[in-house]
């Protein structure tokens, strides 16, 4: 079971481990889902939007949205909807209203590179975030907000079980 405030920690050894990541939780994220990214520069984000694309059909290449902000894939089994707020100040974010994706566009995953620099969170998510340490490849804790986030976890927690993840 996945208790509120519990978490699941993945480890990543390399970027295959982090895209099979990203297509774990194609699989069990429905649309609606908000999934927060949060890790330093070069942490694997991206990495994990890709494998999310792939999980959901998406053909076309994932690219970091840095300079266009947003990303939207329309054309798989979800919409996906990438988010990247590094270059944004808070007041710059709160202007492009991130909001619209989780509340007004048609109901996809929408995938929140920098969080931190959202002004409101959203009320539900999924939020991955990257521990720092020196190895060679990364480790994720993920961490559920709201009663479907908790569902969503203890579907991955089951597949870590399983020797599924990643
Ligand atoms: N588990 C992993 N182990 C080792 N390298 C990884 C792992 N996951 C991703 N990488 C590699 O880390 C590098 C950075 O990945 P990526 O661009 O996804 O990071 P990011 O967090 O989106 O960066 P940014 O903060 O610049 O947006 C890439 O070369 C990617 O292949
Ligand atoms: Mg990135």
């Amino acid at each position: 079971m996945v208790p509120a405030g519990a978490c699941v920690v993945v480890e990543l050894p390399d970027a295959t481990a982090t895209v099979r990541l990203g297509m774990a939780l194609a699989d069990v994220l429905p649309a609606g889902a908000v999934l927060l990214l949060q890790g330093e520069l070069g942490s694997g984000k991206t990495t994990l939007v890709q494998g999310l694309a792939q999980g959901l059909g998406i053909s076309e290449p994932v690219t970091s949205p840095t300079f266009a902000l947003v990303h939207e894939y329309p054309e798989g089994r979800i919409p996906l909807y990438h988010l990247d707020l590094y270059r944004l100040s808070t007041a710059e974010v709160q202007q492009l209203q991130p909001e619209y994706y989780w509340q007004e566009a048609p109901p996809g995953i929408v995938a929140v590179e920098w969080p931190e620099r959202l002004p409101v969170w959203p009320s539900c998510y999924i939020h991955v975030r990257w521990q720092n340490d020196s190895s060679a490849g990364r480790r994720v804790e993920l961490t559920a907000q709201g009663p479907d986030p908790q569902q969503w976890l203890r579907q991955l927690q089951a597949r870590q079980a399983a020797g599924q993840l990643p």
